[in-house]
């Protein structure tokens, strides 16, 4: 009973401590939803990955520097998105996402294609 009760306070513990960190760190989870809700994908795809009108963002991203640099000046096909349209703290969550965007496998690792 005092285990289960230990255990449960340590987890309330560790919970506020993600939380408060969360607030103040990059989110990941926020980068995408803003990803989403400012158009990004309609262009680049919903993962990043490219499509008929952007190029790839996702794996491997391009230094942050010019990625912001980039999304905030562009006057080509890509609409540029300024800061009243795109937070610095959301730029940096979308980037913050696309770094998450897993590599695909390495062939080799399918045995099907390697016989
Ligand atoms: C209307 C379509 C469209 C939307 C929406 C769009 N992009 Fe793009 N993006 C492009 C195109 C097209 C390019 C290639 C350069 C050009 O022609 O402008 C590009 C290029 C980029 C590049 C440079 C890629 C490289 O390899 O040089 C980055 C970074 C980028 N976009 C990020 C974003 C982010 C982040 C968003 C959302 C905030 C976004 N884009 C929304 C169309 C779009």
């Amino acid at each position: 009973m005092v285990g289960v009760v230990r255990v449960g306070m340590a987890a309330l513990a560790a919970s506020l401590l993600i939380g408060t960190g969360a607030a103040l760190a990059v989110s990941a989870e926020n980068g995408k939803k803003v990803y989403m809700a400012v158009g990004c994908w309609g262009c680049h795809g919903t993962v990043g990955q490219g499509g008929v009108t952007g190029p790839k963002l996702a794996p491997d991203p391009m230094p942050y520097e010019t990625f912001s640099a980039f999304v905030r000046t562009t006057n080509r096909t890509m609409p540029p998105y300024r800061e009243p349209v795109l937070s610095n703290s959301d730029l940096a969550d979308i980037y913050a996402y696309l770094q998450t965007v897993p590599k695909p496998p390495d062939y080799k690792s399918i045995p099907l294609l390697n016989q």
